[in-house]
């Protein structure tokens, strides 16, 4: 393939003739990296089994780990999903467009390539002003994982669109980093209670607010209903250690043992308390805002790794809101 085009775009007003291009690349069957509000994404035809193929091939993903169906409006929507549940309907409508994934009984339209398999599609309505304009140029729906290498942490730059997938991708669209800096959340609305199979951007408490008790089930195990999370995910090359927020002694002693037995470590944090142990470029501090750290926590795994880090010591943050989204990456990074 020739080389990859990253096109600068304009975030909150895009420019057509530049959607356009991207949309062109879409239709005949090649694939987009195209921005989000969570993260960047790798775009392909929905419909196109040898463009839906390729986002499989140039991942590295295996097969069985269906993907998301990005949609700009209701047409499309009733194109992909057979039977939209109340509370499904009440959720599109509080947090659509935003980052929110709906799991939904699927039509035959839908390639079992795409849901692999499964008997549901999953389908989100991004909140990006260039994600939008790009799929109603297209026309029709469009896949959109990640658009990372396969474990890797999500892309929330172009430019990691770019390292990971250099070559193979014609287009990538670049309107700057990401606002959320963390995947969607994937909710099950065919059981009930709605079923959280991946935490995500938007908080339980949100949902919660607007449908009622829902359950979260993110371990991919018990029934198979969200494959992906099966799999190690979101991790830099260096491992990845994790300590409780404010451990002051725990993180001090671990720094200290790693140093001594020869790596290269780096550190993330975001409290005051180990803010005070800064010791040069390797050690970053985060600001506490939890939105602000999930905005740079990938980045942040991406430079360390640059800085050829071995070791990635992270300070948890509180379970709550966002930062449950933020633990459960940091523990699959962490293998656990
Ligand atoms: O924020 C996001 O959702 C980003 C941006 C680009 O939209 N996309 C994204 O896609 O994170 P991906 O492919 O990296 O993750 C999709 C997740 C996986 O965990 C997958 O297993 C799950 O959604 N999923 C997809 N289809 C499903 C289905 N029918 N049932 C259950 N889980 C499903
Ligand atoms: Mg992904």
């Amino acid at each position: 393939m020739a080389d990859t085009k990253i096109l600068a775009v304009n975030a909150g007003n895009p420019e057509p003739e530049v959607i356009e291009q991207a949309a062109a690349v879409l239709r005949g069957g090649g694939l987009v990296g195209f921005p989000t509000e969570t993260v960047y994404g790798l775009g392909a035809d929905v419909l196109n089994l040898d463009a839906v193929r390729s986002v499989f091939r140039v991942k590295g993903r295996p097969g069985d780990n269906p993907l998301i169906v990005h949609v700009s409006g209701t047409r499309q929507l009733d194109d992909v999903v057979d039977e939209i549940p109340d509370k499904g309907k009440m959720l599109g409508e509080a947090f659509w467009p935003g980052p929110l994934t709906l799991v939904m009984k699927r039509t035959i339209l839908v390639s079992d390539l795409v849901t692999a398999g499964l008997d549901t599609v999953a389908v989100r309505m991004p909140g990006h002003p260039v994600a939008l304009a790009l799929i109603r140029a297209f026309g029709e729906g469009i896949v959109g994982p990640s658009a990372n290498l396969s474990g890797r942490p999500s892309p929330t730059t172009a430019q990691h669109v770019y390292d990971d997938l250099r070559g193979q991708v014609e287009i990538i669209l670049d309107a700057g980093p990401t606002t959320i800096g963390l995947e969607s959340t994937v909710v099950d609305v065919t059981t009930e209670p709605p079923m959280i199979l991946r935490l995500g951007g938007l908080t339980k408490e949100r949902i919660e607010e607007v449908i009622g008790q829902v359950e979260i089930d993110t371990a991919g195990s018990r029934n198979a209903r969200s494959p992906g999370t099966r799999y190690r995910h979101y991790a830099p090359r260096a491992q990845v250690m994790l300590v409780r927020h404010e451990d002051r002694e725990g993180f001090a002693a671990l720094l200290q043992e790693q140093r001594q037995s020869g790596k290269i470590v780096g550190c993330i944090v975001h409290s005051p308390l180990l803010a005070k142990l800064e010791t040069g470029d390797s050690f970053r501090v985060l600001p506490s805002s939890i939105e602000i750290f999930a905005r740079h926590l990938f980045r942040t795994l991406r430079e360390l790794d640059a800085l050829r880090a071995e070791v990635i010591i992270v300070e948890g943050v509180p379970e709550q809101g966002l930062g449950a989204t933020v633990m459960d990456r940091l523990r699959r990074a962490s293998n656990g």
